[in-house]
């Protein structure tokens, strides 16, 4: 008989794990209410096929987690894919905040094995859950050697999404989930899987899981913003600072001179679009980035561009470092 492929499920939370008094209420529910191991038995075809080890590290909404979360999850995922019994590891997570995990995992968990995020729109109750067959699709793709060596992957609604590129689009369908210009990677249909790109990924940056993530904070421009919540920022302690600016990465008169001097100021600064898609030119007429210290990073959207940077801050990378990984990681290496 054909030896089952051994899946990590690593439950934290989430509408996937939601639960409301009717089965007909699918947008007002109780987040986080369902253990994981309460998910598996509701969906007999997954030990049937797959032997399965559960963890549930914590169980909570994902508007409520934080880089402290991402950390434990670090050690969590790491530690079970280190097992060489285990094939890959799936982790079910509330939608308000995949992309930032599945991102914060994709740029520091050393694994070739696949590592998949799956969540839902709707509640495990309702009628409509959409939690069952994106779980059953996240375990075709993760014993899929066609996984391995893609970094952390977002599988929802049939498609499977890489870590850097995928988004929440939308606020209560079941399609919420898209990877922009860059398109999925490739989809589930009828625990069919395709792929649509080659496999690969950014240099992972090792992090020390002790350690505290340091404090990047994003501050967004806007017609006539000015320098206040940047300074309050800076005073709250942040030791970078994400420009989500407007069109190409452009600021306001006020904004752009507090931060020509931020580097100077010891805090570091990156710069991106205010989530529009298209990569941002470097080096523009408004910002000579190279001499300025400033890091860009193609497409990435402001909360992607600072996880990437504490990831890089909390690995100890520095200056023109920092910017030749981001380059790395926003250009696929050219044997991809
Ligand atoms: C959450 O992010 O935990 C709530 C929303 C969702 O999972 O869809």
């Amino acid at each position: 008989m054909k030896k089952k492929p051994l899946i990590a499920l690593i439950g934290t939370g989430g509408t996937i794990a939601g639960s409301a008094p009717s089965r007909t209420q699918s947008a007002r529910y109780l987040p986080a209410s369902v253990g994981v191991e309460a998910i598996v038995d509701g969906i007999p075809e997954l030990r049937e096929n797959y032997a399965v080890s559960l963890a549930q590290p914590f169980q909570l909404a994902s508007y409520d987690m934080a880089p402290r979360q991402w950390m434990q999850l670090l050690g969590v995922v790491g530690a079970a894919l280190a097992d060489p019994a285990v094939d890959g590891a799936i982790i079910t997570h509330g939608t308000d905040t995949l992309e930032e995990t599945a991102f914060f995992l994709h740029l520091s968990l050393d694994t070739i094995k696949p590592a998949v995020l799956v969540g839902a729109m709707r509640p495990s109750t309702a009628y409509s859950a959409d939690g069952p067959a994106n779980i059953l699709d996240a375990f075709r793709v993760a014993s899929d050697g066609g996984a391995c060596g893609r970094g952390c992957l977002v599988v929802m609604n049939g498609r499977i999404h890489g870590a850097r590129d995928v988004s929440k689009r939308h606020v209560s369908s079941v399609e919420a989930f898209d990877s922009g210009l860059a398109g999925a990677v490739g989809e589930v249909s009828d625990q069919q899987v395709r792929w649509f790109q080659r496999a690969w990924r950014p240099p992972v940056l090792s992090l020390d899981l002790r350690a505290e993530l340091p404090r990047v904070d994003i501050v967004a421009s806007y017609a006539g913003s000015d320098a206040v919540a940047l300074e309050a920022c800076v005073k709250a302690g942040a030791r970078g600072i994400v420009h989500a600016g407007l069109g190409n990465g452009n600021a306001p008169p006020g904004v752009r001179e507090a931060l020509q001097t931020l580097v100077n100021k010891g805090v570091a600064l990156g710069r991106c679009s205010r989530w529009i898609p298209g990569g941002l030119t470097r080096n523009s007429t408004m910002f000579d980035d190279d001499r300025l210290g400033i890091w860009t990073a193609g497409a990435l959207p402001p909360h992607k561009l600072r996880i990437a940077m504490m990831v890089a801050i909390a690995h100890g990378l520095k200056g023109s470092d920092v910017q030749a990984w981001l380059d790395r990681v926003v250009e696929p290496a050219s044997t991809a």
